[in-house]
This record gives structure tokens, sequence and C-alpha cells, in this order.
């Protein structure tokens, strides 16, 4: 357990000694200020309430049973009443020097994973196979990634699906097209899968009889035509093979066998569609199968509409989802379905989890959750665009951030040889664009900007990253293994304490961001961790003349855990670190 879910048991063990009920919790929260101690139990207020007696005077004996519980004093500098009955935890520096040690000497840094681990199927990145992946893809694509590997972190069965498009009318044209290029070249590798689009598009525009072919193609493919479904592989392989360079280069952990695309539902959706008229849930409407949500009316009443079937015959994005959450109930068996979409797409996830609730297609308990975000803005304040106002790609993003990158590290360290130079530069490069998104909150919008987010200083990546580098240039200078380093702590200094702490506080965090799925919480922490850090240095010299021996070892220490836990949750970000930069 953290310290924060044992203080909580031992809180709430003090309540049931006083015979208060379980569902009022003790309520233990970060004190704002470090004179308040590092914790507090407010929940004296709620329980004096109910049993009519004056807050302080319960708070009172609440903290007379505390006193009684060793293992709990153990822990504790002083605990004090303060306010209309708070009280104030403050820890043990031993206790916490301790600790601390214990856990920089652990793998899993102290980190403990879950009682109950949830099976929880994360919908990220799901770029359209029709076209190249661009920008609005990178937001879904690192902040889904980043929950994947909390969850997982925490022991949780993580399942990744990338929800591609890769069915639908436009895939006739695009395979007819292909076949004409393969004609050309057998080897073709779709560099540029825009320009195929767009030239597609033209010939399907101009060309009466390639139109008709296209059109042919979409019946033949739909009813699974042996050659035409090949044709379609083929196409789909090429496109996916973009994205998975992209995933590659952002150091993204999506694999080819997570990706199960709208087409694997293909066999399910007229089945869902039955489903829901054989449960009175869908009716038609002017021709089309539709599905009238009353309970999303909008404020005159109107209510929302959800079409799952077309006229002619067409299915819906909606109906993939649904089918889709279908497989993830039955197959999957989750507990928890994350979606990382755009906050464009709000309206249709609420349709698709109110329907797939109503109809039973999930289990009642299951947790459905879109974690929407919001746009990348340029520094225009508009939706970011390339010079000439198209959609700016994302390898090229990310090559421009790698180039950026090569001239900072450079220019900082001219003796770096090129390999170690592009190492450096690519990690920089990469950290920066992904920190820069994943530390703003999630559901704004945000605006891209190189020059801040390639910085070396205030909330970035290259800070986070120098701070990791600047602790391993401390040992390198004292010539001692960072990795195997091991010694006690004493927190004699005010910055040290407060380090300590921020830095035993890892494993809330990332409880956090599981929950709630927002990686700025770990940025946030990250950030006022390497703070405090340089905070530390700066009161507390470690290699200079005249300190201590045994102060010099305490804090090299103290180093050594603010580096692991740098480290460990940057890689939760997906962001890697070097020793030196
Ligand atoms: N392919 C969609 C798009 O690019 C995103 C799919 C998200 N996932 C889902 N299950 N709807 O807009």
């Amino acid at each position: 357990m953290n310290i924060r879910q044992q203080l909580n048991q031992h809180f709430s063990d003090a309540l049931s000694s006083l015979d208060v009920s379980d569902s009022f919790s003790p309520n233990i929260s970060v004190s704002k200020k470090s004179a308040f101690g590092q914790y507090q139990a407010n929940g004296a207020m709620a329980v004096a309430k109910s049993k009519k007696q004056n807050p302080r005077e319960f708070a009172q004996l609440w903290l007379d049973a505390l006193q009684a519980n060793t293992a709990l004093m153990a822990m504790i500098e002083k605990l004090e009443i303060a306010g209309p009955g708070f009280i104030n935890i403050h820890l043990s520096a031993q206790y916490l020097a301790d600790v601390l040690k214990q856990n920089s000497q652990s793998e899993r840094l102290g980190v403990e994973k879950v009682a109950n681990p949830q099976t929880a199927v994360l919908d990220y990145s799901s770029p359209n196979l029709a076209k190249e992946m661009h920008v609005g893809h990178l937001r879904s694509t690192i902040i889904g990634d980043s929950l994947a590997r909390s969850l997982s972190f925490l022991g949780h069965n993580v399942v990744r699906q990338n929800h591609v498009g890769d069915w639908g009318t436009q895939f006739g044209m695009l395979i007819a097209e292909l076949e004409e290029s393969l004609q050309d070249n057998e080897n073709i590798k779709l560099k540029d899968l825009e320009a195929f689009y767009i030239q597609s598009k033209k010939h399907f525009d101009e060309d009466e009889n390639f139109a008709n072919k296209a059109r042919d193609y979409v019946v033949k493919l739909q009813s699974g035509d042996a050659e035409i479904l090949k044709l379609w592989q083929t196409f789909r392989n090429l496109s996916l093979a973009h994205s998975e360079e992209i995933y590659a280069l952002l150091n993204v952990t999506l694999k080819n066998e997570d990706v199960r695309g709208e087409s694997a539902y293909n066999d399910d959706l007229a089945p869902v569609v039955k489903a829901l008229f054989d449960q009175n849930i869908a009716s038609e409407s002017e021709g089309a199968k539709v599905v009238f949500l009353h309970e999303m009316a909008n404020k005159n009443g109107d209510p929302s509409v959800a079409i799952i079937q077309k006229k002619e015959g067409g299915y819906l994005y909606a109906t993939s989802d649904l089918a889709a959450l279908r497989y993830r109930n039955d197959v999957l068996k989750a507990d928890r379905c994350l979606y990382f979409i755009d906050a464009r797409q709000s309206l249709h996830m609420q349709q698709v989890f109110t329907i797939a609730k109503k109809a039973n297609f999930v289990k009642e308990d299951i947790s459905l959750e879109h974690h929407a975000f919001g746009t990348m803005l340029g520094k225009d304040g508009k939706p970011f665009k390339s010079r000439d106002g198209g959609t700016i790609k994302l390898a090229s993003l990310l090559k421009e951030s790698v180039v950026r990158a090569t001239e900072i590290v450079r220019e900082k360290n001219p003796d770096f040889s090129d390999e170690l130079l592009n190492d450096v530069a690519s990690k920089v490069g990469i950290g920066a664009i992904k920190y820069a998104d994943l530390s703003k909150t999630r559901t704004n919008d945000y605006i891209f900007d190189w020059d801040n987010m390639l910085s070396f200083e205030g909330n970035t990546g290259p800070y986070m990253q120098y701070a990791y580098a600047r602790i391993c240039s401390i040992f390198a200078k004292a010539n001692i293994d960072i990795d195997s380093f091991n010694n006690d702590i004493t927190l004699n200094h005010e910055a040290e304490f407060a380090l300590a702490f921020k830095t035993l506080q890892l494993s809330e965090v990332v409880e956090q961001v599981a929950l709630e799925a927002y990686p700025h919480l770990l940025c946030n922490y990250l950030y006022d961790l390497a703070s405090l850090f340089m905070t530390f240095y700066e009161a507390c010299p470690i290699l200079k003349e005249g300190v201590e021996e045994q102060d010099k070892l305490s804090r090299l220490q103290l180093s050594q855990s603010v580096a692991k836990t740098l480290k460990q949750g940057l890689e939760l970000l997906g962001i890697d670190v070097m020793q030196k930069m």
C-alpha cells in the first residue's frame, strides 16, 4: 500500500473503533501547505454532523484512537487538530527516508499492482486507412498509449484496439486505382496516401468507366469476392505500413495485432440492426433504420437520432461501433472501454453508449468512457494547417521536430559524436512533441508552438529529460554507478524532506491517471518533482568540497530515487530519457 492508502486504512480502522459506519470516509487529501503537514483527514465534520456532535470534539476522539495505533504512529511525526476539525498529518522524516530507500531499490519503485485487476479495452489512434494519418490522430495515439502504459503498469489487463477505418464505399475507388497502379509497378509503395487518394478521386470523377468499375468493386467487396478482397487486403497493408512507421517513430506500443478495424465487424452489422428491431429500440423513418433516443432529447424535447442503416442498405459508423462494443463485451470481456477520440465525436459516442446499454449489448456494470480531447491549433489560434492550408502530415511533423532538436542538441554539445547526436536528438524531438501534448489538460484545445515545446526551461519534454540527465551527470562526476548505488537516506533539510515526499507520491498519481485518463496530472507531478530537485540541489550541495561524506551519500541516494522516478514516469508517457544531453 502507498502512504495514502495506509493512512486511509488506519484512519478508517479508528473510525470503526468509534462505531462509525463504514459509509463515512476519512477523506484524506494532500495538504496544500507543508505547515499543515503532508496530508490531512477531513472526515470528522461529516461524521460529527451525523452524530450531532461538535466536530472538533469528535476529531479529538478520533485522534485519541489513532494515537493508540502503533503501526500508524511509526509513520507519524505528529497529528494535530486544526480549523473546524481537520486532522493535520505530519509524516516522520525517518519513516519517509526509509520507505524511499526501500522503494528505490525495487524495480517497481514501490508501486504495487492493484488487488483487483480489470480488463480495460483502449480504443486509440484508429486512423482511416483511405488517407494519411494527420495531426488529429496524434493526440488520440499518444494519450491513449500513455493510458495503456499506466494501466498495465498498475497490473490491469490492457487490450489495445486500433479501430481503423478500413471499410466503406471509398475503398471501391481506391482499390480500382490500386489495381491499375499495380499493373505499372508490382512492388508499389504508397509513398503518399494523400496524393493517391486525390488521384483516384479525380479518376473517379472524370472517367465514367473507372467510376463504374469502382462501384462494381464496392459491391464485390461487400459480397466477399475473393479477387477483390485480395486487392483490398493489399491496399490495407500498404496503408497500415504508414501508420506503423509512425508508431515506431513515436515510440508507441500499438502493434499490428492490435488492429481490429471496422471491416472486422461486417458480419455483425445486420444482426446488430435486427437485435435493435427485435427489442423495439430501432424503427423505420423515411426508409432508413434509426434509433430515437428520448433520453438524449434536446431542450425542445426532440429526441436524438442515430441512423443505423441507410435507405439504400448501407450501414453507418455507429453501426460498426455498436458491433465493436458487442465484441468488446462478449469476447474481450471488458470491464472498462476507454475511447480516445476527438471531442467532436462526443454525440456519436454518447449515442452508441446509450443504445448499447439499452439493448444489453454490454453488461450492466461495464464502464463506457469517451475520453475526448480538444484540437491542436496553430499560432493563429485556428486548427493546425500546413502553409498552403492543407492538413499537416504526422510523419513530416515528427521529422521536423527531430531536425529542430538536432540543431539545439548540437549547439549545447558540440563534442557529441554523430551517433550520439542522432540518438539524443530523436529522443528530444519526439519527446518534446509528446510531452507538449500530454502536459495540456486533455479536454482543452492547445496551440502548437515549436519554440515552447523545444525549450529547456519550463514544463517541457526537454526540461524533464534534462533533469534526469543532470542527475546522471552528478553520478558520473562522482564516478559512481547510478543504477547499483544503495545508501541510507537522512532527511535533515527542508528541501530534502519536500523532495522525498514528492518522490513517494508517484503511485498515487499513476492511480489517479489510470482512473481519470488525464496524463497531464502525471506531467505536472514530474514537473514539480524536477523543480523540487533543482531547489534541493541549490540548497543542498552534493559533491561540493566541505560536504560531509554522510550527507553526500544520503543526497546521492535521494537523487537516485528522483532519477528513477523521473525515468519511470516518463516511460509511462512513452518518453525516453538519456544519460547525457
Ligand atoms: N476512424 C475514426 C476517425 O478517424 C476514429 C475511430 C475512433 N474509434 C471508434 N471506435 N469510433 O475519425
